[in-house]
């Protein structure tokens, strides 16, 4: 696992969207799965530059996202379908191909089977070889909350208050939040090739510190990267704020004449 402090919010977006872009252009077929929330947003803005640039093709790539909610409507626009066109799909015409973009269907008259469904997809597909995630101030990755089996595979949860109170900021009505949501398992996540977080912020700190250096526990669903064997977790200075291991700069590890063989070890 490579735990790399950046300065601030731009130049974690900004590292990451360069990993990725590095990714797509090694694997032109890449499987990738897709986070949602504030945080990716810098990411997604720097790839959209990047792809409207031409610099890479993106249109033999597959996208999975995490997570939806249960019972929003697509054009909802807190929904997930809504935001990864906002913020991605609709921004680059003709960059991407649309069957390969897939969301979970969190309005499903049979949840059951459009949660087996979602996981068969990403089998077809090949299984992810990059999963990027966001992280939850209670520790959550995706939707998967504290006390969550870290073997799960996708279906449907309920949110824990926290999360409630955390994502009402992008609703109107607080009332309204949904209360359920469809995604990907812990385990779904674990079987991903390699896996990039990103964590921004003085409000992530105890969720970070818990997640790299707790115990691997359900507590906090995201101590699962410790055991997964390719990892990149993009930490600004104010998210790596609570860590007692020391842990190397950008910068830093830029200049090691090694970093490029192990930057996914
Ligand atoms: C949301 C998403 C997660 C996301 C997390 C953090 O509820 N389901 O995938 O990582 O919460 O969100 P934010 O980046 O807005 O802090």
């Amino acid at each position: 696992m490579r735990v790399i402090r950046v300065a601030d919010y731009q130049e974690m977006s900004d590292l990451c969207a360069s990993l990725v872009v590095a990714q797509i252009k090694a694997k032109p077929d890449i499987v990738l799965g897709v986070p949602t929330g504030g945080t990716p947003l810098g990411m997604y803005a720097r790839l959209v530059e990047t792809f409207r640039a031409g610099e890479v093709d993106v249109r033999r790539a597959s996208f999975f996202n995490l997570d939806e909610y249960v019972g929003l409507p697509h054009e909802h626009a807190q929904s997930y379908h809504a935001y990864m066109r906002r913020h991605l799909y609709d921004q680059v015409e003709d960059a991407f191909t649309p069957e390969n973009l897939h969301v979970p269907d969190g309005n499903a008259g049979d949840l059951q089977k459009a949660c087996e469904s979602y996981e068969a997809a990403i089998r077809a597909a090949g299984g992810m070889d990059l999963c990027m995630l966001g992280i939850g101030a209670n520790g959550h990755v995706a939707f998967n909350e504290p006390g969550c089996s870290l073997a799960s595979r996708v279906r449907v949860v309920r949110l824990a208050e926290r999360t409630v109170l955390d994502n009402a900021r992008f609703f109107a009505d607080p009332a309204t939040v949904p209360r359920h949501a469809m995604t990907m398992g812990t385990g779904t996540i674990r079987d991903a090739r390699a896996l990039i977080l990103l964590a921004s912020g003085e409000g992530k700190a105890a969720a970070v510190a818990a997640a790299l250096e707790g115990p691997v526990t359900s507590r906090c669903p995201a101590s699962i990267v410790q055991l997964h064997p390719r990892v990149v977790f993009l930490v600004d200075e104010a998210a790596a704020s609570g860590l007692t291991v020391r842990h190397p700069s950008w910068e830093e590890y830029r200049s090691d004449p090694h970093a490029e063989t192990f930057l996914f070890q």
